[in-house]
């Protein structure tokens, strides 16, 4: 069901530090900062090869990342996200199977403006996915 590794993404403390650790110390491309409001948070794209890094800094109050930053002070890895061909039979499969969808279990616009659901950690080998309709 799952294909290709969309992204990684990584909750940061300090944005400004984190594009430094990436661009000057490990040589990767990055981008320039991206406000989501949607999504609560604050992005930078690093662009690897074969798949991205997304550094995710919390935006505005209530933002989702706020609260693993506040349990992981120094950052730490958030989510990784798989792409599917189509998110609502991967939706169905999931959930016939046991698995649970975050929130209302209805895809979401993401990042790139693309379907996306979130399953749970628990479910999942103590990782947050994100599945992405590709
Ligand atoms: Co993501």
């Amino acid at each position: 069901m799952i294909g290709r590794l969309n992204h990684v993404a990584i909750a940061v403390p300090d944005l400004d530090a984190a594009v430094i650790t990436y661009r000057d110390t490990l040589g990767a491309t990055v981008s320039d900062a991206v406000d989501e409001p949607d999504h609560g948070v604050t992005v930078v794209f690093v662009e690897l090869p074969n798949t991205k890094i997304e550094l995710l800094y919390p935006l505005g109050g209530s933002s989702p990342i706020a609260g693993f930053l506040k349990k992981n002070p120094s950052g730490g890895m958030h989510h990784v996200c798989y792409e599917v061909d189509d998110i609502m039979t991967a939706r169905d499969k999931l959930v016939e199977q046991g698995a649970r969808i975050l929130g209302d279990g209805e895809p979401k616009t993401g990042a790139h403006g693309k379907p996306v659901l979130f399953l749970h950690p628990k479910d999942m080998c103590g990782t947050l996915v994100e599945l992405e309709q590709a």
